[in-house]
């Protein structure tokens, strides 16, 4: 049995980190993996340092893909990804989360007659402005297994005519990585470049921002951060900026208040380190309404919509639009005590990555 493993941005690093560590304990039952990076991500931060704090291996292919339309970015990664399959002749690809890189190579595997398992599989925003909405679509339609992180994600599926026996409900992967990596940071003194805003701060929000519908129009992410700004009064707010967002605020000419400290992006663990503290977050991020939710620290999703209603359902997170007063008017509840009490969903237990190796190995 040969598993192609493939990541490509930001968010599939946590994912594949337990998914790697799985695969190792396997290895040699019969079993050979490779990991293929598309190269979607390149910048350092946004990509060499979630290999080294995730500790995952260098990968075995590095696609070169880069950015640019979402047209050239996804065929530059089904070309490289075509010749790395007719190379290695893998029985299973598998690709996770909802990103270009996942639509491409889940597309050029299922034309080479090869057998796709997609991890995180059935959620859905019903947003089809959402570029992520057409790739889990896309990846859904064509994939042979389908590795579920919550409920809903299993009923989309049925709906959408898939046989359940293909679907699998494991648990959550982002959640296996954040458990060992919590772990880790519990019990060790590790140094950390943003340990002075910390303990500067005390008290602070961590914010994230960084969809297209968010910042690439000026009068939304101007709202936005007027908003924010008004937040930011009250409390401080840490804000690690992706690269798409300091192009548009810079491009834009939009001022954030002194009391938002803008940082570049972090790893992986300098975020964690950041967030496991934070009295709220604030974000537009899929995966950090998911860390919330099994930290249990209220987080506001500057979102109309998730592909993820378990965190709002029994979760920590509320969506609070993009609308300046309904932003504020939530935090405001929030300051005045009104907290939700949020569980942990059913299997986000740590061991999901461990699930779903052993039902691939099993195949
Ligand atoms: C992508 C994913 C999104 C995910 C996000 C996490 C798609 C459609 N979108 O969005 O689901 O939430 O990653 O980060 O796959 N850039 C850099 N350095 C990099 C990468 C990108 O500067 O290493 C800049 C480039 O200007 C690029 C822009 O960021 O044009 C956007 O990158 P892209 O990969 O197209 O989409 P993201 O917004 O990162």
């Amino acid at each position: 049995m040969k598993i192609i493993l493939v990541a490509g941005a930001r968010p599939n690093f946590m994912k594949i980190a337990p998914i790697v560590r799985a695969l190792k304990w396997h290895t040699g039952d019969n079993l050979e993996w490779c990991i293929v990076h598309t190269g979607q991500h390149y910048d350092y931060e946004m990509s060499q340092s979630f290999f080294k704090d995730l500790e995952i291996p260098e990968p075995d292919y590095f696609l070169e893909a880069g950015s640019g339309s979402h047209a050239t970015q996804t065929a530059k990664i089904m070309i490289g990804f075509e010749d790395v399959c007719l190379k290695e002749k893998p029985n299973i690809v598998v690709v996770v989360g909802d990103v270009n890189s996942t639509l491409a190579c889940s597309v050029v595997a299922k034309k080479m007659f090869i057998q796709v398992a997609h991890v995180e599989a059935g959620l859905r925003s019903f947003d089809m402005d959402m570029p992520e909405e057409i790739n889990r679509m896309v990846t859904d339609t064509i994939s042979d297994y389908f590795f579920v992180t919550e409920k809903s994600a299993k009923y989309n599926l049925i709906r959408e005519g898939k046989d359940l026996k293909n679907i699998h409900h494991v648990g959550n992967v982002m959640i296996d990585n954040l458990y060992h990596q919590l772990n880790k940071l519990n019990n060790e003194n590790s140094y950390f470049s943003v340990s002075g805003v910390k303990k500067k701060f005390m008290n602070y929000g961590f914010l994230t921002l960084h969809r297209p519908s968010n910042v690439d129009e000026k009068s939304i992410l101007n709202n936005i951060v007027e908003a924010l700004n008004e937040i930011a009064k009250e409390i401080p707010l840490i804000f690690p900026v992706h690269p798409r967002t300091k192009k548009m605020v810079d491009n834009f000419g939009i001022q954030f208040s002194r009391n938002i400290y803008l940082l570049p992006p972090l790893s992986f663990r300098e975020s964690l380190y950041l967030l496991k503290d934070a009295d709220f977050v604030l974000t537009d991020s899929g995966g950090l309404q998911e860390e919330t939710t099994a930290l249990g620290i209220p987080c506001f999703t500057i979102r109309e919509n998730t592909e993820r209603p378990i965190t709002v359902e029994m979760g920590t997170n509320i969506l609070v639009g993009y609308k300046k007063e309904k932003i504020l008017s939530s935090f405001h509840n929030f300051k005045n005590g009104q907290r939700k009490k949020g569980k942990v969903p059913e299997l986000w237990d740590g061991k999901a990555a461990e699930r779903i190796v052993e039902f691939l190995v099993a195949t």
